[in-house]
């Protein structure tokens, strides 16, 4: 068993690796085809011998998982289909005993239109004290046919829905994800009360969903290409709410990461100063192409704009709401962009993987936090869903344009030779356990954790060596990073401690920089020993 945890005030979230399980496919305890707080338990020794110092849950909340769970209607209640509220209080413990944290995550903006407060906003009528929780108006136009302003939604068409008496309530996501009123009082001391009862139960940190969209301008006014500022991304109201969040965790020890999606460095950077949220997700990185002036840039703005406010970087290549890494670097472009997602994009799944493993290292080696999104360490590609079973209301939205998400969330393959890939903890058992309720693909046996584990070459033995160093070597996590001078296509960087990383991003293999100490490959050396391409050496001694 791993050692005890330090001390809760340790600053342990300024290098972490943080694994993201999305409890609906990691694994199935009961053996229904969905994932649960029994199956996680029963895995925890993956995340253990993985290596990872904490596991941030999305929302394992009661909910008609209308979005996955992002529509929550009792913020202190597990979800029957995973468990009750004791299960998860085991599982925190027994992840704690393992030396791992547990990150929940907490959605502010929306609740789901089966919450109290909405079914009794419904019933109480325009202009009641129920409503005022959340944004309901009068339509324009003669009878109010027109929606009261004219707001996109995050999930395409409107953002807002007519309940029979005639006002439209607002919503950002889909209708049944209503948007609460964050200047009301008790929206507020709800949402830090929710806190400190996740905090009471020994959580080390919250993960803030939609973090930069809360606060709407009063008066919701329209949107035009040219409104600015822009009436609900970013006020600057929401940063006297997480200063008041920031309070309760501290009292706590606990720390907060954002999901904070803004192209503007400064304005981003404003939720990371002193007294607000620790960290943030870095989605220019996740976004970026394979391109090494682009990841340069990427790692460069993106280090330039933590500096200012002494906040760690976070470094994400994939999360639930993404394209799966292997299957976006095997593709022409490789960027990631929610506009431009669309079924059948060709992808080379053996280049993606070369480049994947590369990038792995990359991001391992940079200073802050890392986030691995589970499956990410099996080198899982997107999976390719029929149509009639997909669930994510993305597509639904879309008209059936957006492939939508559930392709990098399929449930975990775990045993390369049991039914469902023993998805079910128990089908390996009893040879049974319910049809997941995604499908999993045909060929995912060697993608299994069983038999990647005894393999060398596999994707989980790269991540648990990788983690395995950057937890013993000096020189990872916090601290400077030095650019190198290095042939074009290559990126070079030194980190304390005489460590350097190498990233061969040409299509020709390059000559290693000057080491005494070969710590780590993404892929073979060429027997000349120089780096192949598409492949990152971590190495120690003298400075190139
Ligand atoms: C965040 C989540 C996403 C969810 C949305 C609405 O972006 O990551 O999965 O659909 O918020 O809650």
């Amino acid at each position: 068993m791993a050692a005890p945890q330090p001390p809760r005030t340790d600053a342990w979230w300024r290098d972490a690796v943080i694994y993201q399980v999305y409890p609906r496919s990691f694994a199935d305890g009961d053996g229904d085809g969905t994932g649960d707080l029994a199956g996680i338990r029963a895995r925890l020794p993956h995340l253990a011998e993985l290596g990872v110092d904490a596991v941030w849950f999305t929302p394992w909340y009661t909910s008609p998982m209308i979005d996955g769970g992002y529509d929550v209607t009792d913020y202190r209640a597990i979800d029957p289909a995973f468990g009750t509220l004791d299960d998860a209080e085991k599982l925190i413990a027994e992840a704690h005993a393992l030396g791992i944290r547990t990150i929940v995550d907490i959605v502010p903006n929306h609740v789901s239109d089966q919450h109290p407060w909405f079914q009794a906003a419904l019933t109480a009528g325009p202009g009641s004290p129920e409503r005022a929780r959340f944004h309901f108006r009068p339509g324009r136009g003669e009878h109010g046919q027109d929606p009261p302003n004219t707001w996109p939604s995050q999930f395409s068409g409107t953002t807002w829905t007519r309940v029979p008496d005639g006002e439209y309530y607002l919503h950002l996501f889909t209708p049944q994800q209503p948007d609460l009123n964050w200047n009301h009082p008790d929206v507020r001391r709800e949402h830090e009360d929710i806190l400190r009862f996740w905090f009471d139960r020994g959580v080390a940190g919250v993960r803030i969903d939609s973090a930069a969209l809360l606060v709407k301008h009063p008066d919701l006014p329209d949107l035009h290409e040219d409104t600015d500022p822009h009436p609900y991304i970013d006020q600057d109201e929401l940063h006297d709410i997480y200063r008041s969040w920031r309070t309760v965790a501290d009292q706590y020890g606990a720390v907060f990461v954002g999901e904070v999606w803004l192209p503007d460095a400064e304005r981003f950077a404003r939720y990371l100063r002193p007294g607000e949220l620790h960290t943030a997700f870095n989605f220019s990185f996740l976004t970026c192409p394979w391109e090494p002036e682009r990841l340069r840039a990427a790692i460069d703005d993106t280090l330039a704009e933590h500096a200012p406010v002494g906040a760690p970087a976070t470094w994400v290549l994939c999360n639930h709401d993404v394209t799966r890494t292997v299957t976006r670097y095997g593709r022409t472009d490789t960027a990631f962009d929610f506009a431009t997602k669309t079924f059948d994009t060709p992808t080379d799944l053996q280049l993606g993987t070369r480049r994947a493993r590369a990038a792995a290292l990359l991001t391992l080696a940079l200073p802050g936090s890392v986030y691995l999104y589970q499956g990410e360490e099996l080198g899982l590609p997107e999976a390719d869903i029929p149509r009639e079973r997909i669930q994510d209301p993305m597509h639904f939205r879309s008209g059936g344009t957006d492939p939508g998400r559930d392709g990098c969330r399929v449930p975990l393959p775990w045993h390369a030779d049991a039914p469902h890939y023993g998805f079910s903890t128990t089908s390996t058992q009893t040879g049974t356990g319910g049809e997941p309720w995604l499908p999993q693909p045909d060929d995912w046996a060697d993608y299994a954790v069983d038999r990647q584990a005894t393999d060398p070459h596999s994707m989980l033995t790269l991540y648990r060596r990788a983690l395995h160093l950057r937890r013993t070597e000096p020189g990872f996590g916090d601290g400077p990073l030095t650019w190198q001078p290095t042939h074009p296509g290559v990126l070079t960087f030194t980190r304390p401690h005489g460590l350097t990383c190498t990233v061969n991003l040409t299509d020709h293999p390059v000559p290693l920089p000057p080491h005494t100490h070969l710590l780590l490959t993404s892929n073979p050396l060429h027997p000349d020993g120089t780096l192949p391409p598409d492949t990152t050496a971590w190495l120690r001694g003298r400075r190139p």
